[in-house]
């Protein structure tokens, strides 16, 4: 493998935190990663970005972060010019601010969770700056963070998705009674009303009637310009796990079970009693056409390297339906994307390299692109 350096190990940023509301999320995937990173085979950089959106780079980043004890870090930023290329740090000296080289990179891991993080933008920048990176691109990154945008993609894909409608937080403010009647007509109560763009199912709300409805809207548009109003569905919640640039795989399927009424923050990260069941307890034929669904949604929005996609398997019917696909999943030792992978045969520091390894191969099948127009003569 090509590295930056001579003594062969892979320079590798890793990316953590973050501006989103999913940053203390994101320092608890980013301790695992960093712990199976082996450094026989990699050089590790470990880069923080705070609440604020400062980048802040040292050995013990992470834990000072984790920590709030982050004045002996290096504040450090890597750049769109691609001729500067790597991590550059940031020192005030009396000459004013320069930029100092810290070292070349090979790829970048963003362990980071929603906004600016897993929705493109942080993608945008490592496009511009030429370098490889873990995990999907700008396209796959966008359209699988908007979950209205997201859900339209299905539809046109013919991949089952539950009736839903996109309003916009300007409309809900205008005049609630109307939008109020729009979310009515999605279907009967239960209605579930989130933000479009957020994860952690921070802002959701389960409406069970009108009262409910009002404040979930107004709830879910404190947090995002775009809000979502969908059927709630009675259904089991159904995971795969997807790894893979042009020829994508799905691992076994896996059941959520929720510890409250559904799958919301609390349940997620505080009780610790939602329980993980894996393999899922499905039949064959039902599993194979989850696990093809999620290959086809993958697919769809252009995804790369790594996405978990859910589904609800609804009681009543036995539909299923596509929830939504997350191309930065939870990343502990004990989250489901690298549980699921474990029981379908790939260990969890086998995972990494892998991921590691498809950030250099869709580089490398990236760079093949010609980006000026070739004059035929
Ligand atoms: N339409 C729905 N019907 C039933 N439950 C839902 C529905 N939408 C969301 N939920 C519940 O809320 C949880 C979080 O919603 P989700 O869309 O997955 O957002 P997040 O990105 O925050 O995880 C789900 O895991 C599920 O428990
Ligand atoms: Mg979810």
């Amino acid at each position: 493998m090509k590295t930056t350096d001579a003594t062969l190990k892979l320079k590798i940023a890793v990316l953590f935190g973050g501006r989103s509301g999913e940053h203390e999320v994101s320092l608890l995937s980013a301790k695992s990663v960093l712990e199976v990173l082996d450094p026989a085979k990699y050089e590790i950089f470990q880069v923080g970005i705070t609440h604020e959106g400062r980048w802040l780079t040292g050995p013990d980043a992470r834990a000072k972060l984790e920590n709030g004890n982050t004045e002996s870090l290096t504040p450090c930023i890597i750049l769109p010019d691609p001729s500067r290329p790597g991590l550059y740090a940031i020192r005030n000296t009396q000459h004013g601010t320069i930029l100092e080289h810290i070292t070349l990179l090979d790829a970048v891991f963003p362990v980071l969770h929603g906004t600016f993080g897993e929705d493109g933008t942080l993608q945008g920048l490592l496009e511009m700056a030429d370098l490889a990176y873990v995990g999907a691109g700008v396209t796959g990154s966008s359209v699988g963070m908007d979950k209205g945008v997201f859900k339209d993609v299905m539809r046109a894909n013919d991949i089952p998705v539950v009736e839903a409608i996109i309003l916009l937080r300007s409309e809900i403010e205008k005049d609630i009674q109307s939008a109020i009647r729009e979310a009515e007509a999605v279907a009967a109560y239960p209605l579930f009303v989130k933000p479009a763009n957020l994860g952690s199912s921070v802002g959701i709300t389960k409406c069970n009637n009108r009262a409910d409805l009002a404040e979930g809207l107004l709830e879910a548009a404190a947090y995002d310009r775009r809000v979502l109003v969908e059927r709630g569905v009675n259904g089991r919640e159904i995971e795969v796990s997807v790894l893979g640039n042009e020829d994508p795989q799905a691992s076994v399927a896996g059941e959520v079970q929720p510890s409250r009424e559904f799958y919301s923050y609390e349940s997620k990260y505080m009780d610790g009693t939602s329980a993980l069941l894996i393999p899922a307890s499905l039949p064959a034929e039902t599993a194979e056409k989850i696990r093809s669904l999620a290959v086809k949604a993958y697919k769809a929005i252009d995804c790369a390297g790594m996405a978990r996609v859910d589904f609800f398997l609804e009681k009543e019917t036995g539909e299923i339906y596509l929830n939504e696909i997350n191309t930065l999943p939870g990343f502990t030792n004990i989250s489901m994307y690298p549980k699921l992978w474990e029981a379908s045969g790939l260990p969890y520091t086998r995972l990494v390299d892998r991921l590691i390894e498809l950030a250099l191969e869709r580089k490398a099948e990236r760079d093949r692109t010609e980006h000026r127009f070739r004059r035929v003569t």
